[in-house]
């Protein structure tokens, strides 16, 4: 099933979003025609994930284009309403990339617009595919021990991306490859999108998994029960440092401890060349309320207050590998552009 899944669609006049606030309980759609229901639903985490948001604000100009039709808006109107989009979330820089990549193309009309969304939905299908097969290949050359066992962080599959995932799609083809144990999958406080949806996705494809709570990861590497992490990123900076979910600097350190390898699978978009370090990106907080209740009942006591960071931000050193569709570069050195 995973493989027909499709976080984020077109279809025909609207874009169709797998709501993913409401699974694994239910799998339900939310149609989008307005850039305000756009932008509540990226404020929400109905469609979540660096690629996948990249996709999403693509598809979002053009749902504005639409929308300054029908209301009458002028081309400033047209613009603010990108720009919310834009804005909706600060830390994954794809988001911002898919705006920017297809908005050249407005002057030519909504259906180039559509065009060269889904053409950026066709490359990261095909990237991610290109990812899994590099970071499969990566790890095989240096395991010591197969079949594997992984360990991962918040959800990096179909459901982040256009399709396939990242750090999940290079699990899928360890899996695939007959090269693969289990995965550890962190829960991911507090919106659990470890064992909401990395959970269901493995489920759907058959990979023995076990969810653990996110306090469970560095004991479970220190045991020697993992043999290798990978995970996915929201924006990384030119020297290597990773942002990616609340949780992935601890999943980090205690590989480095343990001497295993830490890998960040990321398309190449992910990469924000403009920013110097991780001192510059942008981490978004989210509101304590999250971390204080889960499904409406109170998990700590009335008058408590939250501190929600969404990202933390990993220091290149900790990086092993960082692989992307062009394949595996060792990020000590820093990110140096392609081409
Ligand atoms: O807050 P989220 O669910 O959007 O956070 C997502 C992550 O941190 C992912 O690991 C990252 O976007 C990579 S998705 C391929």
């Amino acid at each position: 099933m995973v493989n027909e899944l499709r976080a984020v669609e077109w279809v025909g006049d609207g874009l169709r979003l797998i709501d993913q606030t409401v699974l694994p309980g239910r799998f339900e759609h939310l149609d989008v025609r307005d850039t305000g229901t756009l932008v509540d639903a990226i404020r929400r985490l109905v469609v979540r994930g660096a690629p996948a948001l990249g996709v999403a604000g693509a598809f979002g100009v053009v749902i504005a284009m639409i929308e300054a039709e029908r209301q009458g808006w002028d081309d400033a109107e047209r613009d603010a309403a990108v720009e919310r989009i834009r804005t909706a979330r600060p830390t994954a820089v794809n988001l911002a990339a898919g705006i920017d990549r297809v908005v050249p193309f407005v002057p030519k009309g909504v259906e180039a617009v559509v065009a060269e969304a889904q053409k950026l939905l066709d490359e990261d299908v095909l990237g991610n595919r290109a990812i899994g097969k590099a970071g499969a290949d990566w790890i095989l050359a240096r395991a010591g021990k197969r079949p594997l066992r992984v360990l991962t962080h918040c959800n990096t599959g179909a459901l982040a991306t256009a399709g396939w995932g990242t750090a999940f799609g290079v699990i899928r083809e360890l899996s695939e490859l007959g090269a693969l144990e289990v995965v550890y999958a962190d829960e991911t406080r507090p919106l659990l999108q470890g064992s909401r949806l990395t959970a269901w996705e493995l489920e759907q494809v058959g990979i023995p998994y076990l969810v653990q709570a996110d306090g469970a990861a560095a004991s479970t590497i220190l045991r020697g029960l993992v043999d290798v992490a990978i995970i996915g990123a929201d924006r990384i900076a030119a020297n290597g440092d990773t942002a990616n979910k609340i949780g992935s600097v601890g999943v980090a350190l205690a590989c480095a401890d343990a001497g295993i390898p830490f890998m960040v699978a990321a398309p190449w978009s992910t990469i924000d060349l403009s920013t110097p370090s991780g001192a510059g990106i942008p981490i978004e907080e989210r509101p304590g309320d999250e971390v204080l209740a889960w499904a409406g009942n109170p998990v700590a006591p009335e008058g408590a207050r939250g501190f929600n960071p969404a990202f933390d931000v990993v220091p290149a050193r900790l990086v092993t590998a960082l692989v992307t569709e062009t394949g595996v570069l060792e990020v000590s050195e820093g990110v140096t552009p392609r081409d």
